[in-house]
């Protein structure tokens, strides 16, 4: 490329940063902009930005089905379901409902002391479709804080059972489980978001998933060698998503299974990501016949409405924790856990899933994406395109400048966020057809118009 067209394309850059970066309702450009966003630029801090470079967050005024519009009046097809949370579109009228007619009745009860029906009949209900004695639900309100439980009972049922030093956790490359403290440690230690704090972290046991007999191998001596430290294992069963839609086989995750009964270390599944319908199962471990000692759901679990997770542990790992002496029991309590609106807007998403087609739905989005995200196959910056349920990968050599890349996407009309070197998608499971082939070809499209770097 000569100097003039990298001046150009430098130039094209700049402008289109200086215009989202200078959003403010005197600039001539948005005459008609609220103030509100003029707030939103001084007072609200986005997440994962570094805010000097990257354009501030696109004004939103509502959302209907997978439509966003924005406040200029544009609307946008989800193409990430609002991160992979809006199952049943936005504003489903049945979740709607529900959650009205329980904000009027019981907003919100502490579970200490107190138990209500939607929390019972929802733990009920996830009992019911987790495999085995999956049986005993703790809610919380995060998916990083049902993580962080699900580290904790593995620990606690060590200690309850008397055995000592095992409080540390084997976890995998390319995995992520969170942001906070006890979960950062168990992300991928190299991907960006978290390396300024390995210093901080507890050092846990970082293994290869075993993709071939070496690596199993590998993997049965690693584990041998750490069992006596070793709490649990965690892993998001097929799909690690956010460390860049990397799928593993469902041998992979028998393997991984097999080898904790073993070594007798337990089996944590995180399907926060892949759970409740992603891949076109209630559990992804059902698809490998796996039943893990700790399970974990949270985004979907409200159809992505108000935030509510869970962390859900067989009956082996309960009556650990049942004593006559008050310190065995799980001290952990977060204010708004079970909060009853988020616990019936779970309840009617899981009635969805069995009043409307939702899992035949994401069947079909599987065949679609396969068929029409094959022909970036032959791009020259795409190294790689897969799917797996509802989740169309387009990995590439490079992505370039991201934020230009987002910004083509919405110019599509389309709201893709590629990380990494990939453009995904990971549409709500009611989108239709024509609109899925919306986002598909806006994927292509903006692939073929990277350059390789190889
Ligand atoms: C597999 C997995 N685990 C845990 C989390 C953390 O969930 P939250 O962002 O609700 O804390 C995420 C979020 O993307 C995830 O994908």
């Amino acid at each position: 490329m000569n100097n003039k067209a990298r001046n150009e394309i430098f130039l094209k850059k700049t402008i289109i940063r200086e215009i989202y970066m200078t959003v403010s309702p005197n600039n001539p450009l948005f005459p008609d902009m609220p103030d509100w966003q003029q707030q939103a630029r001084d007072n609200l801090w986005p997440p994962y930005t570094q805010m000097r470079t990257t354009p501030i967050g696109l004004p939103v005024s509502e959302a209907e089905g997978v439509r966003i519009t924005l406040a200029d009046g544009r609307r946008l097809i989800d193409g990430v379901s609002s991160w992979w949370s809006v199952c049943h579109g936005y504003r489903h009228p049945h979740i709607e409902q529900a959650v009205i007619s329980q904000m009027q009745k019981l907003p919100h009860i502490m579970l200490g002391g107190y138990q209500h029906e939607p929390a019972a009949r929802l733990a009920t209900r996830l009992a019911d479709l987790c495999p085995g004695d999956l049986n005993h639900v703790f809610f919380t309100d995060s998916g990083s804080v049902a993580i962080e439980v699900g580290m904790k009972m593995a620990i606690q049922y060590w200690l309850n059972n008397g055995v000592k030093g095992r409080h540390k956790f084997l976890h995998f490359r390319g995995g992520y489980h969170g942001d906070t403290f006890a979960t950062m440690a168990v992300c991928d230690p190299e991907e960006g978001m978290h390396s300024h704090f390995s210093g901080v972290l507890t050092p846990q046991v970082l293994a290869e998933l075993p993709v071939n007999d070496e690596l199993y191998e590998r993997l049965d001596m690693q584990m041998a060698k750490h069992a006596d430290e070793l709490a649990g294992v965690l892993i998001e069963p097929l799909v690690q998503g956010a460390g860049g839609m990397i799928f593993h086989s469902e041998e992979v995750l028998k393997k991984v299974a097999r080898l904790c009964q073993k070594h007798n270390i337990l089996l944590i599944a995180d399907e926060i990501m892949t759970g409740l319908g992603r891949l076109g199962e209630m559990v992804a471990c059902q698809r490998a016949d796996v039943i893990p000692d700790i399970i974990t759901f949270s985004k979907t679990l409200t159809g992505g409405t108000v935030p509510l997770a869970a962390t859900i542990a067989t009956s082996r790992i309960f009556e650990a924790f049942l004593s006559d002496d008050p310190a065995k029991a799980l001290m952990h309590g977060p204010t708004f856990m079970g909060n009853p609106i988020g616990c019936m807007a779970a309840l009617a998403s899981l009635d969805l899933f069995e009043q409307e087609p939702r899992l035949e739905q994401v069947r079909a989005i599987e065949k679609q994406l396969e068929k029409e995200l094959e022909p970036a196959r032959g791009l020259p910056a795409v190294k790689d395109v897969r799917v797996c349920g509802s989740i169309g990968v387009i990995e590439t050599t490079g992505l370039g400048d991201v934020n230009f890349l987002k910004q083509r996407f919405v110019e599509e009309g389309v709201w893709i966020r590629p990380f990494g070197s990939i453009i995904y998608t990971i549409p709500p499971y009611i989108i239709g057809s024509e609109d899925l082939s919306k986002v598909t070809s806006a994927m292509v499209k903006l692939a073929g118009e990277l350059k390789s770097n190889t």
